[in-house]
């Protein structure tokens, strides 16, 4: 395996609960890893337990949640790490002040219907949202707007694990954030 050094950026994946934002983001991770390139999954549900776990789910608090969270992403980057970032972070204004925070940033929109994720229900959340047992869920009964312009665009209900890693690296190399593999 070639070594490769590249100058650190943050990947900040967003999109509803379920989505699949952790697992790209912990597969990308491993990637990296492959690579020798120094990384930090940063993981929404993860954090919320420890650094954010005075934090609930009101818009006040998901600003927060991401401000600390860019903060510490934008660190990583300045030691050459690169972030690897997994929130739903549903306010649009609260993601350009990440992305003006961690300068070299890339957004990817990790896309998936309603009706597929309510379907596929892994934690069992929309069933307990759709039925009022949890208040402020993202795109039940709280917005998420989703970005308009993202550097990469993954429709989870369509492609797999693997060709949504496959689009994330290979739209790096063409942005210049990754080198090609020699
Ligand atoms: S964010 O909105 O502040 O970016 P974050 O990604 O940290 O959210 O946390 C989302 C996770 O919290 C979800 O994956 C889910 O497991 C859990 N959760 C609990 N309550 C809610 C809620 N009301 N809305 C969204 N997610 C919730």
């Amino acid at each position: 395996m070639t070594d490769m050094t590249v100058k650190a950026f943050t990947v900040w994946l967003t999109g509803l609960s379920g989505a699949g934002k952790s697992t790209i983001a912990r597969a990308f991770g491993a990637h990296l890893d492959n690579l020798s390139l120094r990384n930090q999954v940063l993981d929404g549900d993860e954090l919320r337990r420890t650094l954010c776990r005075d934090l609930g789910f009101s818009k006040e608090d998901r600003d927060e949640n991401i401000r600390r969270i860019a903060g510490l992403a934008s660190e990583l980057n300045k030691n050459n790490v690169i972030a690897v970032v997994a929130v739903i972070s549903p306010y649009r204004a609260a993601r350009l002040m990440a992305r003006q925070q961690c300068e070299r940033f890339v957004e990817v929109f990790v896309d998936c219907s309603l009706e597929t994720l309510t379907r596929r229900d892994t934690k069992g959340l929309y069933r307990r949202a759709l039925a009022g047992e949890i208040q402020n869920f993202s795109g039940i009964s709280d917005p998420y707007e989703a970005p308009q312009d993202p550097e990469i665009y993954i429709n989870s209900a369509i492609q797999s694990e693997q060709e949504s890693l496959e689009r994330v690296r290979s739209r790096l190399e063409e942005l210049g954030y990754l080198l090609a593999a020699r």
